[in-house]
C-alpha cells in the first residue's frame, strides 16, 4: 500500500465554509466511522483535529470504505462542501464543512486497541504500556505542544538577553544534589563508573570560569530519589548561570522570563517583581518553604495565650521549648466527629502526637473542653482568625512537627472545602535560607541547598568559625521561586573563594582527600580566577504542569516512568546478556530480603 498517488493539502483541523468547494487531501487515522444506510460518515482524525469525510454509495471511494475499522490509517480525497444551517456541528472546530470523498485508500489497518485512548477510566499502568497510544489523546498531545513552544519561548527569551546555550556531558561525574546518583559502568576502565548529572551545577560554573558570563541550557537531570506526583527520576531543567552578580539580578531577568511565558501562552500579564518572604516567615505562616498563597487558614502561634493553663498537653509541650499553633478552618464547624477523627489520622501520620480541635457553632465544643472555659477557647479560636461557624485545628509540639503537620492539614482543607482560586497563579520567591541544617545521627551538617552555596556576606565570618552556635544561624545567598506550593525554581550565588569552600567542605565533614577525589578538578578551577557568579534552575516539568493546570508531572512527559521509575512501555530497567555485563566487569548478586 503506497500513498503515492495522494499528497496531503491539508490538516484535518482548519477547514472553514470559506474552503467550500475546494479539492482537497487529508491523512489521518479513522476516529469513528458510522453507517447511515447508504451514506458512510467518518471522523477522521490527525494531530490538528478532525474532520467529517463522507462517502455516497455511488461513489468508489465508498466501496474502499466498506472494511473501515477504528484506527485505521487512511487517504481522503474530496470536496469541502459547507453543511447546511441544521447540520452545523459547534462542538467540531471544522464543524461548518464536510468533506465528500472522491477517493480513498488504506495506508495501514489496525488491530482493534487495547484500550479506548478516550477512555480517562483505563487503568493507568495498560494506558502506560501502551503509551504511544494513549498520546493520541489530543488532550495529551496540547499538553506536548504547549511544551513544545514553552522551550522555544525561552529559548528566545535567553537569546535576547545575551546568554549562550551550551550543552553539557551526560557520562559524568556525581553531582551533589542530595540525590542517588545513576551510575554508568564504564567498559574501557573497569571498575570505574560515571554518574549521571543530578544536574549541570558542577560544568555550568566551570562555563563562568571560563568566562561565557551568561549560559543557559535545557538540560537532562537525573536522580534516583522517592517519586512524587511532582517528581521523576529523570526531569528536564531550565539551567541558569551568570557572572558578576547578586541575587537580585538573577531574580530579575528570572521572573521576567517567566512573565514572558505566561504572556505569550496564558496571555496573561503577570505583575513584576514578584513577592518575597523569608525562609523563616514561609515556616511561621504555612509550615512550609514552598507556600500555596492562593488562598488564607494561615497558621497562628496562640503559645502565649496557651502558657501556664494547667492542662498538661500544653505545659509539657511548651516547657519542652516547642509551641501551640493553629490554623482556623472557614465552615469548620459543620464538621462531624467522623472528620475530626480522620484528621488526627492525618496528623498523626505527618508525625503529631495528635490533634486538638475547637468546634465554634452555637456552643463551643472540643475533647479539651473540660479542661478549659468557653471563654478561654474562644480566646483560642480568636486568635488563630476564626469565628462562630468556624473550627480551629491546633497542635501542640516542637516547633518543626506543628509546622509539617499543620502545613499538611492546610493544603488538604483548602482542597476539600474549594478554598483555593484556581484561576490565578500565585509567585514568590522565598529567600533566607539556613545555609545547613544539622543531621544528629549522621553526626554533620548537610548544606540546605547543595554544597556550592555561597552563605550571605553579613555570615561569613561565623561561617568560617565552624563554631556550632554560630554555623545554625548562618543564612545562604540562596531563592527558590514557588508557584501554587510548587518549588518551581531554586538557586543561589555561588562560593567563589577556595577558603570558603573548604570550609563547607569541613562542615559537611568531607575530607580533603575526599573533596579531591570528588570535586578535585572543580576545586582546582576555583584557584585560575573565578568570578563571582551565582544561577538558578527551573524544573521544567512542574512549570509546564502548572501551565497546563495539571497535578501529575507524568502528563507533560512523553514518556514517563512510573512511581518504581520503570517503563511499563519497554520495560525498562530490564535484565541484559551476561555477555554485556562480563564486558564491563560486573557480577549481580541476588537482592537481599530487605531490598
Ligand atoms: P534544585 O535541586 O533545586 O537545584 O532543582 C531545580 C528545580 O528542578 C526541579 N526538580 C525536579 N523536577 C522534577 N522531578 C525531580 N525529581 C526534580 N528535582 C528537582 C524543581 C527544582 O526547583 N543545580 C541546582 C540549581 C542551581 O543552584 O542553579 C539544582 O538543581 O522545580
Amino acid at each position: 500500500m503506497s500513498s503515492s498517488s495522494f499528497h496531503r493539502t491539508h490538516y484535518c483541523g482548519g477547514l472553514k465554509a470559506t474552503d467550500d468547494g475546494k479539492k482537497v487531501t487529508l491523512m489521518g487515522w479513522v476516529n469513528t466511522r458510522r453507517d447511515h444506510g447508504g451514506l458512510i460518515f467518518i471522523d477522521l482524525r490527525d494531530r490538528d483535529g478532525i474532520t467529517q469525510i463522507v462517502l455516497n454509495p455511488q461513489d468508489t471511494a465508498q466501496t474502499a470504505a466498506k472494511d473501515l475499522r477504528r484506527e485505521f490509517v487512511i487517504a481522503v480525497e474530496g470536496k469541502v462542501q459547507k453543511r447546511p444551517e441544521g447540520m452545523i456541528n459547534k462542538k467540531l472546530k471544522t464543524g461548518e464543512i464536510e468533506v465528500v470523498a472522491q477517493r480513498l485508500q488504506v495506508l495501514s489497518t489496525a488491530n482493534t486497541l487495547p484500550f479506548d485512548p478516550d477512555d480517562a477510566n483505563v487503568n493507568e499502568m495498560l494506558r502506560l504500556k501502551y503509551r504511544y497510544l494513549e498520546l493520541r489523546s489530543p488532550e495529551l498531545q496540547k499538553k506536548l505542544f504547549l511544551r513544545s513552544k514553552f522551550c522555544n519561548i525561552v529559548r528566545n527569551f535567553f537569546d535576547e538577553n545575551g546568554f549562550i546555550e551550551v550543552e553539557t556531558p551526560i557520562l559524568w561525574k556525581s553531582t551533589p544534589e542530595g540525590a542517588r546518583d545513576y551510575l554508568v559502568p564504564s567498559r574501557v576502565s573497569p571498575g570505574t563508573f560515571y554518574a549521571l548529572p543530578q544536574s549541570p551545577q558542577t560544568l555550568k560554573q566551570l562555563l563562568m570560569i571560563s568566562g561565557f558570563d551568561r549560559y543557559y541550557q535545557i538540560a537532562r537531570c537525573f536522580r534516583d530519589e522517592d517519586l512524587r506526583a511532582d517528581r521523576q527520576p529523570e526531569f528536564t531543567q531550565v539551567d541558569i548561570e551568570m557572572s558578576f552578580v547578586e541575587p537580585d539580578d538573577v531574580m530579575s531577568i528570572n521572573e521576567k522570563a517567566i512573565a514572558r511565558v505566561w504572556k505569550e501562552l496564558k496571555g496573561v500579564d503577570i505583575k513584576l517583581p514578584f513577592l518575597r518572604m523569608s525562609y523563616k516567615e514561609a515556616m511561621d505562616r504555612f509550615g512550609n518553604d514552598k507556600p500555596d498563597t492562593r488562598f488564607g487558614m494561615e497558621i497562628k502561634d496562640i503559645t502565649e495565650l496557651c502558657k501556664n493553663t494547667g492542662f498538661k498537653v500544653f505545659d509539657e509541650a511548651i516547657a519542652r521549648k516547642g509551641v501551640v499553633r493553629g490554623i482556623s478552618v472557614p465552615g469548620g464547624a459543620k464538621f462531624s466527629r467522623k472528620d475530626f477523627d480522620d484528621l488526627t489520622d492525618m496528623s498523626k501520620k505527618a508525625g503529631a502526637k495528635g490533634l486538638i480541635w475547637i468546634k465554634w457553632d452555637d456552643q463551643m465544643s472540643s475533647p479539651i473542653s473540660k479542661f478549659f472555659k468557653p471563654e478561654q477557647l474562644e480566646q483560642m479560636c480568636i486568635k488563630t482568625g476564626a469565628s462562630r461557624g468556624d473550627s480551629v485545628l491546633i497542635i501542640s509540639d516542637e516547633y518543626d512537627i506543628a509546622a509539617r503537620t499543620l502545613s499538611t492539614l492546610r493544603l488538604h482543607l483548602g482542597n476539600k472545602l474549594n478554598l483555593i482560586d484556581k484561576t490565578k497563579d500565585h509567585f514568590l520567591w522565598v529567600l533566607d535560607f539556613p545555609l545547613v541544617e544539622y543531621d544528629p545521627v549522621a553526626k554533620r551538617w548537610n548544606a540546605c541547598h547543595h554544597p556550592f552555596t555561597s552563605p550571605q556576606a553579613q555570615d561569613i565570618e561565623a561561617f568560617l568559625s565552624q563554631d556550632p552556635e554560630k554555623l545554625i544561624k548562618v543564612k545562604a545567598k540562596a531563592y527558590d521561586l514557588v508557584c501554587n506550593g510548587y518549588e518551581i525554581a531554586g538557586g543561589s550565588i555561588r562560593i567563589h573563594q577556595e577558603a570558603v569552600q573548604d570550609a563547607m567542605f569541613k562542615a559537611l565533614k568531607i575530607s580533603p582527600e575526599e573533596a579531591k577525589l570528588k570535586f578535585g578538578f572543580f576545586l582546582e578551577a576555583l584557584s585560575y580566577g573565578t568570578p563571582p557568579h551565582g544561577g538558578i534552575a527551573w524544573g521544567v516539568d512542574r512549570v509546564v504542569m502548572i501551565l497546563c493546570g495539571t497535578e501529575a508531572i507524568r502528563e507533560v512527559i512523553a514518556f514517563p516512568k512510573t512511581q518504581k521509575a520503570s517503563c511499563q512501555m519497554s520495560e525498562t530497567p530490564s535484565v541484559v546478556d551476561r555477555d554485556q555485563l562480563a564486558e564491563l566487569h560486573i557480577k549481580t548478586v541476588a537482592p537481599t530480603q530487605s531490598t
